[in-house]
């Protein structure tokens, strides 16, 4: 290898020390890379150093999509960014460019082009993002942070260990849910699941949901817990043979899942009410476009998309910036929300567990309906 594509070599060095500490037989190839660690909020200038080294002459060789950074890159001024913050959140953004990682900045790539195959390898940061490709996709990645998958997107090869392997993508508990679920149900559930499963592979009975709702369902549970990958029986791809033994079984009822909304919030006034976390789907935005409400009092409104569901979402934008502003490359968490609002209202449950422990928020917690009738 050449001496000046230090950034391949040292990835080579991350995945060969990550396959030894947990027993990789092999590296195998990578149909695709999803990156986080782009917000200069969460990686500040350690991580720019660190991004400098590994651009030195070298690219991605797999497909490659990003998390969000700290702010929307056209309406960052109306987000109260400052220009020193901003001139940093984009020369990360020019660092992974100039590596050939694709104008995403998004944690749904796979709903901006980025959508694997059932049976793919692929290397994705991004709990959220993993427990959807996993379990919905049925796509196979470990859960791996920032730095390794940038390894594997600049080598195009991961370590085949854990979520690579069939067996341990079996369940280790069954879940049955006896009560219809709506609404924040979904990320009530997640995060009571989540605190119990820690980083097993649930296995839900009597559950239906929508593509929306598992992906509110898989980023509660990858938050509260590590979960990767989950099952739901007569609905995801894996369903059939996750179940191989006697496993542990656990009921979640109505009562538990109020008690789980009832923890995750505050009933405080909202300087912010936040939806998109993960990012909003057209499917979600449509819903929201449907409801022809008009913003009349004063808290702010973000709905958070990514930039490619946004440019398809043109004919909706009129109706949706009369709900709020549409914020495209960022979210409530990453973004230095703090440094203008005290009280947050979500209907994430991944945003309503992070708020108070990553950004120093209060929150309100409840449906997408509710938050807009109580504070549009
Ligand atoms: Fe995405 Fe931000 Fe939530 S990265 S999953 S919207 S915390």
């Amino acid at each position: 290898m050449e001496n000046g594509r230090f950034g391949e070599r040292k990835a080579m060095e991350i995945l060969c020390a990550l396959g030894d500490i947990f027993g990789a037989d092999r590296l195998v190839p990578i149909s695709s890379a999803h990156v986080s660690g782009v917000s200069y909020k969460t990686i500040g200038d350690a991580g720019i150093e660190f991004l400098t080294d590994m651009a030195q002459g070298t690219r991605v060789r797999a497909r490659t999509t990003a998390n969000p950074t700290a702010m929307d890159r056209q309406r960052w001024k109306e987000m109260g960014i400052s220009d020193d913050f901003a001139q940093k959140q984009l020369e990360i953004v020019g660092l992974y460019e100039k590596m050939g990682v694709e104008e995403s900045w998004t944690c749904t790539p796979y709903l901006a082009g980025n959508r694997p195959s059932r049976g793919d390898i692929i290397a994705w940061a991004e709990s959220s993002a993993v427990a959807f490709a996993n379990s919905v996709i049925g796509a196979r990645t470990n859960r791996e942070g920032g730095p390794s998958a940038l390894a594997s997107a600049l080598t195009g090869l991961t370590p085949r260990y854990g979520l690579h392997i069939d067996d341990n993508r079996k369940a280790t508990v069954i879940v049955e849910v006896s009560s219809p679920l709506k609404g924040k149900d979904f990320a009530s559930l997640g995060c009571v699941v989540g605190e119990f499963a820690g980083d097993g592979v649930p296995y839900f009975r009597g559950l239906s949901a929508s593509e929306s709702e598992m992906k509110s369902l898989g980023a509660a549970l990858a938050s509260t817990g590590s979960i990767p990958l989950f099952h739901i029986e007569d609905l995801t791809p894996e369903h059939k043979n996750a179940v191989a033994d006697e496993l542990e079984r656990i009921d979640i009822g109505r009562e538990e899942l109020d008690e789980k909304a009832e923890e995750l919030g505050t009933e405080e006034e909202p300087d912010i009410v936040a939806i998109g976390c993960p990012h909003l789907s057209m499917e979600e935005l449509k819903d929201l476009a449907g409801r022809r409400m008009k913003k009349r009092k004063g808290t702010e409104i973000w709905l958070c998309t990514s930039r490619h569901v946004y440019s398809q979402a043109r004919g909706l934008l009129g109706q949706l910036e009369d709900i709020g502003k549409v914020l495209c490359d960022t979210c409530m968490v990453v973004s230095p929300i703090e440094d203008r609002s005290r009280v947050v209202a979500t209907d994430s449950g991944k945003a309503a567990f992070y708020l108070p422990k990553f950004c120093s928020q209060e929150v309100v917690f409840d449906d997408v309906g509710s938050l807009m009738r109580r504070f549009l």
